[in-house]
């Protein structure tokens, strides 16, 4: 019976309430998952994820934009502290600033970000919002892989969610992220276990198939 791998290190980045990372934190206590969050990094100090991870004992840390001189300095600081915990996979859930360049070629490729709309429509900030205002009837969410546009990397995974009439930002968003924690912790799991292959925009999950 040969030992299974050892799970792949996971950091988590986060700036909000943190379900997403309370949904990963379970979907990795299961055996098999694939993947350990080794670190919750947050840009704020109050950020309630951080408590999640602190009460999971996994390591935490802040790298809060006022600490720093300017951007660039924050950028740096973000993109040493993930690489501090040897990540595999660096995983943005709800995390509310754009990555810069330091961070970005640290992990190509490896850098998973989710987002509640159905990329490419209604990128930025306000996704919910704007697809309510836009009168869609179906929306959704997408993990996508992060690159140096807003919201614009190759689309690893997505899943639909309808608007119903009676919608406001609150009750969609809501909706959508009960679709969303189960995509994210699944997609994750899977690209732990199998790996994936980016080939232009096209993200196939699993091992890189054997040239014909
Ligand atoms: C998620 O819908 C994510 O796509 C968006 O913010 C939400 C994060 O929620 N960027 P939480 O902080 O994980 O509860």
């Amino acid at each position: 019976m040969t030992n299974p791998p050892p799970p792949r290190r996971l950091v988590v980045l986060a700036s909000g309430t943190g379900t997403t990372l309370e949904a990963v934190l379970a979907g990795a206590s299961d055996t098999g998952f694939g993947a350990r969050v080794v670190a919750v990094v947050a840009d704020r100090a109050d950020a309630p994820a951080l408590d999640l991870a602190r009460t999971a004992g996994v390591a935490t840390a802040v790298v809060a934009p006022p600490d720093f001189a300017d951007r660039d300095q924050w950028d740096a600081a973000l993109a040493r502290t993930v690489t501090s915990f040897s990540p595999d996979l660096v995983l943005m859930a709800g995390f509310m600033r754009l990555v810069g360049a330091p961070l970005l070629d640290a992990f190509d490729g490896r850098l998973v970000n989710t987002h509640p709309s159905l990329l490419p429509a209604f990128p930025g900030a306000h996704a919910v919002r704007d697809a309510l205002a836009a009168g869609v009837k179906v929306t959704g969410c997408t993990v996508m892989l992060v690159d140096a546009g807003v919201d614009t990397g190759p689309v690893v995974a997505q899943e639909a969610v309808p608007v119903e009439d009676d919608d406001d930002e609150a009750t969609l968003h809501e909706r959508i992220k009960q679709v969303e924690r189960v995509l994210v912790t699944r997609t994750v799991g899977r690209m732990a276990r199998d790996g994936w292959t980016v080939t232009g925009r096209h993200v196939r999950l699993g091992p890189p198939q054997e040239e014909t």
